[in-house]
């Protein structure tokens, strides 16, 4: 290369480069260009050693002055810049905000909130329970033998060296408010429940169950079925169609699930309802006296029902979710929806 032209033509037209640079972005690249590690300062540096020994010392002076020189000359106009750009941003940092789009609530919070809200209607009052449980209070005081499969390990998730788990429904808060409690009763219980299942479209380890308990004097089926088609109606909007099957609980005896008619069929038969026409919602039945015993409960004068609903599985009938998992994953494309 021939040294001094090189010189002559980066002295010439860099500064001016720079001057002109009209935004940050080209700026940084006539920095990169010029300044750089590899940049054509750089090169004439390193081709010092083509020149007559005696030269360097004067060369590599005018150098160092001119990278000195095109350093101010950017630092000015990023300056200048930067200036521009502020005196150029009109807005005004103290008007209120406009429209700011918050994703809602999850769905499976809203459905507890809208089953809580229409029993409370109906007089229920609300109660909690822990969510690590006995084996007792999960299972043996509701009527659970021995040999029940629920107890198997592979549905429930226990606790190392206690008789301790998680529990796997929330029926054990009907256990824990009977037993402290004198009758009557008439309450829901929400609540977090646990079953080792293997995550799909339809099961997670964790989901959420609304338990309900309803005991006094001469309460019998009918106010099981009552109570549940009110509920039903008020849930899914309207004129909703019920029914219920006969099902067992060890709890309960006799024990019913509800079906509500197909919401996007209305009964008639498709692929969302596996051609059945019916949804099951949610399984009930009448307290078992077994259960009544173990609570200290004296079943010739009481009697009642209990239910209990996923509320999972209630969003996804409700809103046309066809997958569990979606609830969790918080991705607004879904939340805002809510
Ligand atoms: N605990 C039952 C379940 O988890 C539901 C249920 C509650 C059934 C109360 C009847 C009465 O499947």
């Amino acid at each position: 290369m021939n040294f001094k032209k090189e010189y002559d033509k980066l002295t010439a037209a860099a500064p001016e480069e720079i001057r002109s640079a009209e935004d940050q972005d080209t700026l940084e690249e006539i920095k990169v260009k010029y300044l750089g590690r590899k940049g054509l300062l750089s090169l004439l540096m390193r081709n010092l050693g083509s020149l007559e020994a005696e030269e360097r010392p004067l060369w590599g002076g005018r150098l160092n002055a001119l990278k000195k020189n095109l350093t101010e000359v950017f630092e000015e106009r990023i300056r200048e810049l930067s200036e521009e750009t502020e005196n150029s941003d009109t807005t005004d940092y103290t008007l209120p905000p406009g429209d700011i789009s918050l994703p809602g609530r999850n769905p499976v919070l809203s459905v507890i909130e809208e089953v809580s809200e229409i029993f409370t209607q109906m007089g229920f009052g609300t109660a909690y329970g822990p969510e690590i449980e006995t084996d007792y209070t999960n299972f043996t005081a509701l009527n659970f033998t021995e040999d029940h499969p629920a107890r198997d390990m592979h549905d429930t998730f226990y606790l190392r060296d206690s008789d301790a788990l998680l529990r796997t429904h929330t029926s054990p808060v009907q256990v824990r408010i009977m037993q402290n409690y004198p009758p009557p009763y008439k309450f829901i219980a929400p609540g977090k429940c646990y079953r080792r299942d293997t995550i799909d479209a339809s099961h997670l380890p964790v989901f959420h169950q609304v338990e309900g308990l309803m005991v006094d004097k001469h309460i019998n089926f009918s106010h099981l079925k009552g109570i549940l088609a009110e509920f039903a109606g008020r849930f899914f909007n309207g004129k909703v169609r019920t029914r219920f099957r006969p099902s067992f609980f060890p709890f309960t005896e006799p024990s019913a699930e509800m079906d509500i008619a197909c919401t996007i069929c209305e009964g008639k038969g498709c692929p969302s309802c596996g051609g059945k026409g019916w949804i099951e919602i949610l399984g009930a039945g009448m307290v078992d006296p077994e259960v009544f015993r173990h609570c200290g409960v004296d079943s010739t004068l009481w009697q009642g029902f209990a239910f209990g609903m996923g509320a999972e599985r209630m969003a996804m009938i409700k809103y046309g979710i066809n997958d569990l998992r979606l609830f969790f994953q918080n991705d607004l494309r879904l939340l805002e929806q809510f």
